[in-house]
């Protein structure tokens, strides 16, 4: 019971830092470094990284930019190789690139820099930090032009047909890869999220607008290069129809094609975590991070075979996607006065309505792939709730509760927008809650399910209205913007957050949050990211002693040659999004406890 309820990363919660320090923060006697940075060479004939001189091809062999979802996959029984997975979600072009920077080269490199990157790693012994293998053999760079197969009802569908694929099977490229999850078979669900902002188009239909696509152009101003971003030429008008999507990469094959998922729906998909059922579907859970946007299960048709990673790999394509409505059972918005619901919790139950139904639409009026193209539309006709931007949703490996991020929304509540309700109980939510989800009978597969609100998000000491299960206000470390979720080796929940700053005025970080027991709803802050950035991906593996974060977007609020962030402090004078690794003492593997 000790372990569970600490876990085996012993710490001391630091203090939360200013955002106005530009500095990566840790727990007494732990260290960290970089395992890799923005531009670190993957390949023996990739250039090394030179800020002044980078070209298209350069950074299409080296670490690609703003880093969110990370795992690192262990090789070998000891533990001392390894395979790092990691989303490039986006670029800050005006931080990463000389003023004097030809535009098209920028917008060149720029969409290089886009992406996942896979790489190898390699360290004497458990515990100590580990290094980043150049030109190892599952080293790999996934950009816009690498090609995707469209798996699911959507493959071969009018819908998804260019000029440059006539069969609409084959995507070049992913966007805006956010958050993600580590499938048990070893493969990667990644969430395209954002890919509204890279597409031209004029005149949209009510479903691009429904999605964001607005009658502007996109700045990063890609159509200006390759005409399938101009989504306003009859050739290429369901280019957007093609991202959005979940997508599977298999770290462990260099030469495997990703697959994008049509089963699981399109929509501003932040990530997927599966859980396998008790009867073997598999079943996902993902947000669509948007305001007032619905949070999502896939169940899969077909069942998991342990061992058989093939068939494993094809289990994402077939499946039901369900969209989910909450009920409260009290009276319990969190306007200011009153932080208590009139029966003591944030709690109630809620249905996964389906939107298809043996692989076929369940939504009348609507066809199967309009279904799984237009989700958000598709949703809409069934009434779900309005969330507070869905971010990560991942299932308790331990307890299988599932837990949902919401990161902030500063609009519920505000004008004619949807009043605050008991699952999203504050108005202009600009702290964010943490949902926790029981399905009935903890069958992953359910209809129906329970829910309460493990915390309601923000500072105490400066007066926010909080909740923290109950546990006292005066005694957690203060957070805001929760992200990314992940558990350790107890069961234990770690946040890390996005947008801190500009609510309780502090840099974001990570955290550790007890979920049993007396302590339930203690959080503990274990590390701080330097200015402007955000904390994504965390693993922990606290066996080992050790945590690792993907830091996204160091100094982005600055401008080259005015930087508010020099972060990972390698003297290049601009920041670098890095993969940080933490351990015990100075070297690794000290002050066991
Ligand atoms: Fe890329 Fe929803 O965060
Ligand atoms: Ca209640
Ligand atoms: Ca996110
Ligand atoms: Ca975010």
């Amino acid at each position: 019971p000790a372990a569970r309820a600490g876990g085996r990363l012993q710490f001391s919660a630091i203090a939360p830092v200013s955002a106005s320090v530009d500095e990566f923060t840790v727990p007494k006697t732990y260290s960290w470094e970089p395992v890799i940075r923005w531009g670190d060479p993957l390949f023996r004939d990739t250039p090394d990284f030179d800020i002044n001189n980078q070209t298209p091809e350069s950074q299409a062999g080296q670490f690609g930019y703003n880093n969110d979802y990370l795992d690192i996959l262990p090789l070998d029984e000891k533990n001392t190789r390894a395979v790092l997975v990691a989303n490039n979600e986006y670029t800050n072009e005006s931080i990463m690139f000389p003023p004097s920077m030809d535009p098209a080269t920028v917008r060149a490199i720029a969409k290089n820099a886009h992406g996942m990157s896979v790489v190898e790693l390699e360290r004497k012994a458990e515990g100590f930090p580990w290094k980043y293998v150049r030109g190892a053999k599952l080293n790999r760079r996934i950009t816009m032009s690498t090609p995707f197969t469209l798996s699911g009802p959507v493959a071969g569908s009018d819908l998804v047909k260019t000029a440059a694929d006539s069969e609409g099977r084959t995507v070049l490229g992913t966007l805006n890869n956010c958050a993600g999850g580590t499938t048990p078979w070893g493969t990667i669900l990644s969430g395209e999220e954002n890919f509204n902002g890279y597409f031209k188009v004029t005149a949209p239909t009510a479903a691009q607008r429904r999605y964001g696509l607005t009658n502007s152009n996109p700045g990063r101003g890609w159509h200006l290069d390759e005409q399938r971003f101009d989504a306003s030429t009859e050739e290429y008008r369901n280019e957007p129809n093609r991202f959005g999507y979940i997508v599977e990469l298999d770290p462990m094959d260099p030469t495997s094609t990703p697959v994008k998922h049509t089963a699981m729906g399109r929509f501003k998909h932040e990530g997927a975590n599966v859980r396998v059922n008790a009867d073997g579907r598999v079943v996902a859970y993902m947000g669509d991070d948007e305001r007032f946007d619905y949070l999502y299960k896939f169940v899969s048709r077909d069942k998991y075979i342990e061992g058989n990673r093939a068939h494993n790999k094809t289990l994402m394509a077939n499946g039901d996607l369900f969209v989910a409505r909450f009920r409260g059972n009290s009276e319990s918005e969190i306007d200011g006065s009153g932080a208590v619901p009139t029966d003591g919790a944030f709690d109630g139950s809620g249905e996964w309505i389906p939107l298809t139904r043996n692989g076929r639409s369940a939504v009348p009026g609507m066809s199967t792939e309009e279904v799984l193209v237009h989700t958000r539309l598709a949703a809409d006709a069934v009434s779900p709730t309005k969330m507070d931007r869905p971010e990560d949703v991942e299932p308790n490996p331990v307890t299988g509760r599932i837990y949902v991020a919401c990161t902030n929304n500063s609009n519920r509540g505000v004008g004619s927008n949807t009043p605050a309700d008991e699952a999203n109980p504050r108005t202009q939510n600009r702290d964010g809650h943490i949902i926790e989800i029981t399905e009935t009978n903890n069958d992953a597969t359910a209809a129906t399910f329970n829910w309460n609100l493990l915390m309601v998000c923000g500072d105490p000491a400066q007066g926010d209205v909080t909740y923290f299960s109950g546990y006292p206000v005066d005694q957690v470390s203060p957070i805001s913007c929760p992200d990314n979720v992940a558990f350790d080796s107890a069961g234990n929940l770690w946040i890390s957050t996005d947008g801190a700053p500009s609510g309780i005025g502090y840099n974001d970080g990570l955290f550790k949050v007890q979920l049993e027991g007396a302590d339930r709803g203690k959080v503990e802050q274990f590390l701080s990211v330097p200015r402007d950035a955000e904390t994504c991906g965390p693993v922990i593996h606290d066996q080992e002693g050790m945590v690792f974060v993907a830091v996204q977007h160091p100094g982005e609020d600055g401008i080259w040659g005015n930087n508010t962030s020099l972060f990972p402090y390698d003297g290049t004078p601009a920041p670098r999004p890095s993969v940080v690794q933490v351990f015990r003492g100075k070297n690794g593997n000290g002050l066991r406890k």
